[in-house]
């Protein structure tokens, strides 16, 4: 049984369809403080209907992406529902983890955030299945089996069929391989990077273009995040800078937070698009099929 945290909804059932796998309805109350409860009727519902030993499911797969704090809270109650409930396994399926760019501490009385919510999350599952989370090493704060999946092939599906000579570049080193996989699946093109630089006091960011050929090009900009969408930003315009053709944003999580939208669109982005791995207006392609191995 899958079981979808509210901010998956759609993910879960991409993935119900991908696998036969039954989609529980979870429900949500609020009390009066504010406070949230999740819960599972479905699994209820199971145990009494009889069927194996008390009906309960032996695995349950809990898909829950934790954009903010009040989803982080209702993941954990869900799995801990799955819990109560008497499953056997538990897998949680965490499209995306948030605090994940939080893996290290900032200074002495810092916390490692992506080390406490991974310790958090671990108590209630047997398993976690991550999608691209920002470093890989964050897997190793979790108590529990974990496994990554790389979605970023799946973002060469909502391009067009017609671009230009097309170059898959990556904002930074770091998401050079996110493009290539991207070219590899869109099936022509080259790769290329800029190098990036962030102020740490002030978060500002500036790429410096590289001698990468995209003069009268189609360029796909492929980056794992875009959050406040001062890389993917300062990217386009230094594009636009050097004469390319159209310039496409692709990122396997939309966060676009706080003015994000604007700051692309006066870059000069042609088209943003994102996976379903955060529920946004961007969301173009599903990442279900990249995660059906893994469960
Ligand atoms: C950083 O290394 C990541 O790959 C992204 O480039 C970064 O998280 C994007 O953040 P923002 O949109 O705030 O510039």
């Amino acid at each position: 049984m899958l079981v979808p945290g509210s901010a998956s909804q759609s993910l879960a059932a991409a993935l119900a369809a991908e696998t036969g796998r039954p989609l529980a309805t979870p429900e949500y109350r609020w009390f009066p403080d504010g406070e949230e409860c999740a819960s599972v009727p479905d699994l209820a519902a199971s145990a009494e209907s009889g069927g194996s030993n008390d009906g309960t499911p032996a695995e349950t797969v809990v898909v829950a992406s934790t954009p903010s704090n009040d989803a982080l809270v209702e993941l954990l109650q869900l799995q801990d529902a799955c819990r109560e409930a008497g499953v056997d396994r538990v897998t949680t399926v965490l499209p995306y983890m948030g605090y994940a760019r939080q893996d290290s501490s900032f200074g002495p009385g810092e916390p490692v955030s992506a080390r406490a919510v991974a310790r958090a999350v671990s108590t209630g599952t047997d398993r976690v299945v991550l999608v691209n989370p920002h470093e890989r090493g964050v897997t190793e704060y979790f108590d529990c089996e974990t496994a990554v999946v790389d979605a970023a092939a799946r973002l060469a599906a909502p391009l067009p069929d017609d671009l230009s000579e097309p170059v898959f570049l990556a904002p930074d080193a770091s998401a050079e391989s996110l493009a290539a996989s991207a070219r590899d699946a869109y099936g022509r093109g080259s790769t290329d990077f800029f190098e990036k630089e962030r102020d740490r006091e002030t978060g500002e960011v500036s790429v410096h273009p590289h001698d990468a050929d995209v003069a009268g090009r189609d360029v796909i900009v492929v980056d794992d995040i875009v959050a406040t969408g001062s890389t993917m930003s300062h990217a386009v315009a230094a594009l636009h800078d050097r004469d390319c053709g159209r310039v496409f944003a692709a990122c396997v999580h939309g966060v676009l937070a706080g003015n994000a939208r604007v700051k692309l669109a006066a870059a000069g982005v042609e088209s943003v698009f994102a996976t379903d791995t955060i529920e946004r207006g961007e969301t173009a392609v599903s990442v279900a099929p990249a995660l059906v191995d893994a469960l």
